[in-house]
């Protein structure tokens, strides 16, 4: 199978320190990868480069393929395209990827209606189907609200209805759960298992908090200081970890969590 997404070697400089040295990661079609460790590791500048974004005043050098073509060798145009049709990115924070002053259907639609001419009627239809993947309640009366009258839970959901709408072949869910309560993290998590199922596009899952990644990955990668020391089936990785620095995080997890 060849990857979807393969990096190979990335580096990224910034003031003569190395914030990403000499990291492989691969991603196939379909397939969920986890990118574990600790805050300030690497991990979102690594994945950050799957859409071609580096730092500025950064140097990255490597390799970052998707789908066979160098990322980090597009022009400005085809980046552009990159991030609005075939990857796609929701963060930690809903609040950063919606807007407070922008009704739901308008966040939903709009980089649709400019690209795929599409009617008014049309991008209210396609609003409700999106928040109806997410299972939002009420997806009718939802598309007419604005971002403040939902619950942290419920904005992360339409973050990533926003970053379905393009149905992207790869995913990066950047600690989409760490900000919210167990109970409504288990939800997203879920829902995430699900989208993928009914999509089939991949993921890249990156946390902090190993405990999730056992539920949600296929695959596992750990960082540590802008490298990846392991890496893995989950399972593997999860039960038998290898390395003293995984070792450490897996003991840290509360039994309940571990022993899944
Ligand atoms: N835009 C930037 N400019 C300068 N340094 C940066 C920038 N972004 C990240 N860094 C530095 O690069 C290192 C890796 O950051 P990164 O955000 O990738 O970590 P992370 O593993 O995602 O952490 P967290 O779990 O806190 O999100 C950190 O030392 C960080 O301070
Ligand atoms: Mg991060």
């Amino acid at each position: 199978m060849s990857a979807l997404l393969d990096i190979s070697g990335l580096r990224i400089e910034l003031g003569g320190r190395a914030l990403v040295d000499g990291v492989d990661i691969t991603v196939g079609p379909g397939e969920v990868v986890g990118l574990a460790g600790e805050s300030g590791s690497g991990k979102t500048l690594t994945a950050l480069t799957a859409l071609g974004f580096v730092p500025h005043g950064a140097a990255a050098s490597g390799q970052v393929r998707f789908d066979g073509r160098d990322v980090l060798a597009l022009s400005a145009g085809e980046l552009r395209r990159l991030r609005g049709d075939r990857v796609a990115v929701v963060f930690q924070d809903p609040m950063t990827s919606l807007h407070p002053m922008l009704t739901i259907e308008r966040q939903l639609t709009e980089h649709q209606r400019v690209h795929r001419a599409m009617t008014r009627r049309q991008a209210r239809e396609r609003a409700v189907e999106l928040l109806d993947r997410v299972r939002i309640p009420d997806p009718h009366l939802a598309v007419r609200s604005y971002p403040h009258r939902f619950s942290g839970g419920m904005r992360q959901r339409i973050a990533i209805a926003s970053a379905l709408a393009c149905e992207p072949e790869l995913l990066i869910a950047d600690e989409v759960t760490t900000a919210l309560d167990v109970t409504v993290q288990a939800g997203i998590l879920r829902l995430l298992e699900d989208l993928r199922r009914e999509s089939g596009m991949a993921m890249l899952f990156i946390t902090h908090d190993l405990a999730v990644m056992n539920v949600v990955s296929d695959r596992l990668y750990v960082m540590r200081d802008g490298r990846v020391v392991e890496s893995g089936p989950s399972r593997d990785v999860l039960a038998d970890p290898q390395h003293a620095y995984t070792r450490a995080l897996v003991e840290a997890l509360p039994d309940t969590e571990g022993a899944r």
